[in-house]
C-alpha cells in the first residue's frame, strides 16, 4: 500500500520528465486498480527512461549500434580439435566439487514460434516429444549423478509467464529433482515508449511494458537472491544457455575447465561458438570489438560488406556464430551486480498494444508503433577482463526451435537431432541409413540417461542396423 504522502510524488515526477500523459485517466480509476497502478509507475526509473529518450532523438529509431562495425575484426577462438584432455580433467574436478550451477533464460515470448505457453513448455525431442523444460531437467540430473554432486537450476522468466512456468514444474513433480534445487524467478520489465519518446498505456490502469532482455538476467539475478543462494552453496561458474535449444550441453566438463583455467588468469566470461552455416544465417557473430575485448554483434547490425566478406580461401572472415552458451564466473557476475550497474539497452521497433481512450479500448497495432528497450546478456562480454570463445561442432550441441517452419524450426531441430544422434551411434559401428544430402534417415532419439555423449554408448545395448524410416529410443 503506498502511502498518501508518496502519491503526489509520483504524479509530480511524472510530469516533470514530460510524462504525464500516462495520469490521464488517474482520477477514473478504482481504488485498487489506483493503488495497483501507482506502484507501477513507483518502479519506473524515469531518469533512465530520459537518457534513453534523449538518445533516441540524438540518433533516430534506426540504429542504436555502440560500436562502429566498420572497425571490427574477427574474434579470436579455440578451433575444433585443440587438444583440450587435462581442460576436461579440471572441469570434472569442479563438478564433482559443486562448483556449477545452470542457468536457463526462460523469459521470451515465443512469438515466432505460435507456442501460447511458455517456451520450455513447447515439446521439441525427435521421438517423444519430451517439452524443453524436461529435456534440461533430465540433462542435469544425469550428470548430477555422474559427478555425485548437486547442479542446482535457475531459471529467468518473465512477469508474462512466471506463474505457467511455475505451473508446469509443480504438475511434472520438478521432473524428479529436488524441488530445493530448482530457483525459478522472473526478469524485469521496460516501458515501451512512442517514437517520440513518449511512456504508453496499454489499459487505463497499466503501463505498456515488456520484459527487460536477457541481459535484464544481471539484475533479476541479484534482485531474486538467485546470486545469494548461489555465493552461500559455494558455486563458482554458472552454465547459461537459452530456452530454445534441446541439444545444448549444458554441463561440458572440457568447456568449464577452459574457462576455469582462464577465469583462474582473470577470464570471466567464456562463450561457445559454430562456424556459421551461411552468410545470412541469423546468428549473433563474434568480433573484436577494440582493444582486444571480445564482443557479439547482432546478425542484424553487421553492415552486410562485412556479413559477406570472405578470406583469401573463400571462407567467411565473420564466421563465429554466437550459440548463446557462455560460462560466467560468480566473481564477475557478482561484480556486475555491484551499485546501479546495468547493461546497455538495444532499441527495436515493435508493435505494442495500445489504449486508445477516444475507442475506449486496447488497440492491436498492424504496424509497429513503438520503441523496446532490451538488453542483452552478451553485452558482459565487453566488460570482462579477459573471455574465451571455444568452437565446438553444429552439429553435437545447435539445434535451436525459434521459427514454425523453415531455419531453426521444429522440423529442422528434429532433423538435427537424429543427425546426432545416427552419428553417435555411426562411431560404435552401427550401420544408420542416410539420405543422399547427408541426412539420417530414421527419428533416433537418445535419452540423458543413456548417453550425454557418445562415448557413453559403449555401454549400451546397440541394433546392429537401423532400417531407413525408423523410430528408435534409446
Ligand atoms: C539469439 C541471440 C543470437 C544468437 C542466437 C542463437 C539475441 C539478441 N540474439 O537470437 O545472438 O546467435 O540466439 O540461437 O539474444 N529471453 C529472455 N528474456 C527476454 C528476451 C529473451 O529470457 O526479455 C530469452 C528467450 O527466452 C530465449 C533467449 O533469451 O531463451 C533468446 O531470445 P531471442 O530474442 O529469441 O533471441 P534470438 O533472436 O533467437
Amino acid at each position: 500500500m503506498l502511502s498518501a504522502e508518496i502519491e503526489p510524488r509520483i504524479t509530480e515526477a511524472f510530469h516533470a520528465h514530460g510524462q504525464g500523459q500516462v495520469l490521464r485517466h488517474l482520477a477514473e480509476l478504482a481504488p485498487r486498480q489506483r493503488q495497483e497502478f501507482l506502484a507501477q509507475l513507483a518502479e519506473v526509473d524515469l531518469a533512465l527512461m530520459a537518457k534513453l529518450v534523449a538518445e533516441l532523438k540524438a540518433q533516430g529509431h534506426r540504429g542504436d549500434a555502440k560500436v562502429d562495425p566498420m572497425t571490427l575484426a574477427p574474434a579470436p577462438y579455440i578451433a575444433l580439435g585443440s587438444r583440450t584432455a587435462d581442460a576436461r580433467a579440471h572441469g570434472e574436478s569442479l563438478l564433482r566439487e559443486g562448483k556449477v550451477a545452470a542457468f536457463t533464460v526462460a523469459g521470451g515470448q515465443g512469438t515466432r514460434l505460435g507456442w501460447k505457453g511458455p517456451k520450455g513448455t513447447y515439446p521439441a525431442t525427435v521421438v517423444t516429444g519430451k517439452p524443453l523444460f524436461r529435456v534440461f531437467a533430465e540433462q542435469i540430473a544425469a550428470a548430477e549423478k555422474r559427478y555425485g554432486c548437486a547442479i542446482p537450476w535457475y531459471i529467468m522468466t518473465s512477469p508474462l509467464n512466471d506463474a505457467d512456468t511455475h505451473a508446469f514444474f509443480r504438475d511434472n513433480n520438478w521432473f524428479g529433482r529436488n524441488p530445493s534445487d530448482t530457483f525459478l524467478f522472473p526478469q524485469g520489465t521496460m516501458p515501451s515508449i512512442t517514437f517520440e519518446g513518449k511512456l504508453m498505456l496499454e489499459h487505463p490502469s497499466a503501463l505498456a511494458v515488456n520484459p527487460d532482455g536477457h541481459g535484464g538476467a544481471i539484475r533479476a539475478l541479484h534482485h531474486s537472491g538467485a546470486l545469494q543462494d548461489m555465493l552461500a552453496r559455494g558455486i563458482a561458474h554458472l552454465s547459461y544457455f537459452q530456452v530454445d535449444n534441446p541439444l545444448v550441453r549444458i554441463v561440458d566438463p572440457v568447456f568449464l575447465g577452459l574457462h576455469a583455467r582462464s577465469a583462474s588468469s582473470s577470464g570471466e566470461m567464456s562463450s561457445k561458438m559454430v562456424a556459421k552455416r551461411d552468410a545470412a544465417e541469423k546468428v549473433g557473430v563474434f568480433c573484436d570489438v577494440g582493444g582486444g575485448k571480445t564482443g557479439v554483434v547482432e546478425y542484424s547490425d553487421m553492415p552486410s560488406q562485412l556479413t559477406n566478406a570472405v578470406d583469401g580461401q573463400g571462407a567467411l572472415r565473420f564466421n563465429a556464430g554466437s550459440v548463446a552458451i557462455h560460462l560466467i564466473s560468480l566473481s564477475f557476475l557478482d561484480r556486475l551486480t555491484v551499485g546501479d550497474f546495468a547493461l546497455p539497452f538495444h532499441r527495436a521497433k515493435k508493435k505494442v498494444p495500445y489504449w486508445c481512450s477516444t475507442q475506449g479500448k486496447t488497440i492491436d497495432p498492424v504496424e509497429p508503433n513503438a520503441i523496446k528497450f532490451e538488453a542483452f546478456v552478451f553485452d558482459a562480454l565487453a566488460l570482462a577482463s579477459k573471455s574465451l570463445v571455444m568452437e565446438t561442432a553444429r552439429i553435437e550441441e545447435f539445434a535451436p526451435i525459434k521459427n514454425a517452419s523453415g531455419d531453426d524450426s521444429p522440423a529442422s531441430s528434429h532433423q538435427i537431432q537424429s543427425n546426432r544422434n545416427g552419428a553417435w551411434l555411426e562411431r560404435l559401428g552401427v550401420k544408420v541409413p542416410r539420405r543422399p544430402n547427408g541426412d539420417v534417415n530414421a527419428r533416433i532419439e537418445i535419452l540423458a540417461q543413456t548417453a550425454l555423449e557418445a562415448d557413453d554408448l559403449a555401454d549400451t545395448d546397440l541394433p546392429r542396423e537401423i532400417e531407413a524410416g525408423a523410430e528408435l529410443v534409446l
